[in-house]
């Protein structure tokens, strides 16, 4: 497995595999990297004889009073875990190369940001964007592989795709879950010991409304009150920040009736930790 931290080394490398006929496939994480993370590159496996990992803490898709110097870095750790997924190489860059002191071009997204986990995280996926775009630049991939888990941002970089006419096809993997239900992620380990216990109700409350709605239930505001009323007793640690069903494409919030694919999300927070968990409601 080859390891770049030269954003210009890693686009020849990329380049040259393209030029050899070799299809890439890329899994953007930000490291620490765990089943679910692993389960985007098994997925990306299936579907290209290269596979590029980029393993890189964004620096502007955090805001300031966010976790950034706190975020878990375990370079060597996921150097491991791709080398034993046959891993291509993985690009490690250091933010300096990544954003030049007098950068002064980024993208925007004005629509699908407004709600969600970007109604409270001004200027999030605008660095998510500008960072996917340029990775997409560096690892000239022929697809790229997100996760479920985070379905605002799937959203976001497939209508990126779209109105930027890029030439990369977006997969998605489902949620991966802890045995108890608890989704995978980087940020579980900030949870205290009571914290964890009660972290698998956003799982059981989305379930139980999952169930509800496959048994008829079509109002949102109910499948809404369902999931809050489902937290408040399995979890009295969690402050919900948000808990929403929205249309799945545009994520404009539903206040009605569901009639049309939708997306039953919700992010909480444990004392300073905020997870998110969400489930598709298909027609
Ligand atoms: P990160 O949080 O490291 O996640 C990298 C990818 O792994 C994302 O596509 C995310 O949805 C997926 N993922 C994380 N936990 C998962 C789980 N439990 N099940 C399925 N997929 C999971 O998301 C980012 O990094 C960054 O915003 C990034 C896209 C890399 C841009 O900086």
């Amino acid at each position: 497995m080859q390891i770049f931290e030269s954003p210009a080394d890693f686009q020849s490398y990329a380049l040259s595999l393209r030029a050899a006929g070799r299809r890439i496939a890329l899994v953007p994480t930000m490291g620490n990297l765990h089943e679910g993370h692993l389960s985007l590159v098994r997925m990306a496996r299936e579907q290209a004889d290269a596979v590029l990992v980029s393993d890189f803490v964004n620096p502007i898709q955090f805001g300031p009073n966010e976790d950034f110097d706190a975020y878990p870095r375990t370079f060597e750790d996921d150097c491991a875990k791709c080398e034993a997924e046959e891993v291509a190489a993985i690009f490690h860059p250091a933010p300096a190369s990544m954003y030049l002191a007098d950068a002064s071009v980024s993208l925007v997204e004005k629509s699908l940001s407004r709600f969600l986990c970007g109604a409270s995280r001004p200027g999030h996926f605008n660095g998510v964007c500008t960072v996917v775009c340029k990775l997409f630049n560096l690892a000239v991939p022929h697809v790229a592989v997100f996760g479920q888990k985070d379905a605002q941002q799937l959203a976001i970089i497939r209508r990126m795709v779209r109105d930027l006419s890029i030439p990369v096809k977006i997969l998605a993997t489902p949620i991966s879950r802890e045995p108890d239900g608890l989704a995978r992620s980087s940020r579980n380990q900030y949870l205290t010991a009571e914290q964890r216990a009660q972290a698998p109700a956003l799982h059981a409350a989305l379930v139980h409304a999952a169930l509800l709605y496959s048994q008829g239930e079509r109002s949102a505001p109910v499948l809404v009150e369902s999931v809050r009323s489902t937290l408040a007793t399995l979890a009295p640690l969690a402050n919900p920040e948000y808990i929403t069903v929205s249309n799945a494409d545009t994520l404009e919030p539903l206040d009605g009736p569901i009639a049309a694919p939708a997306l039953l999300a919700l992010a909480v927070r444990f004392g300073t930790t905020r997870l998110i968990d969400n489930t598709t409601l298909p027609l």
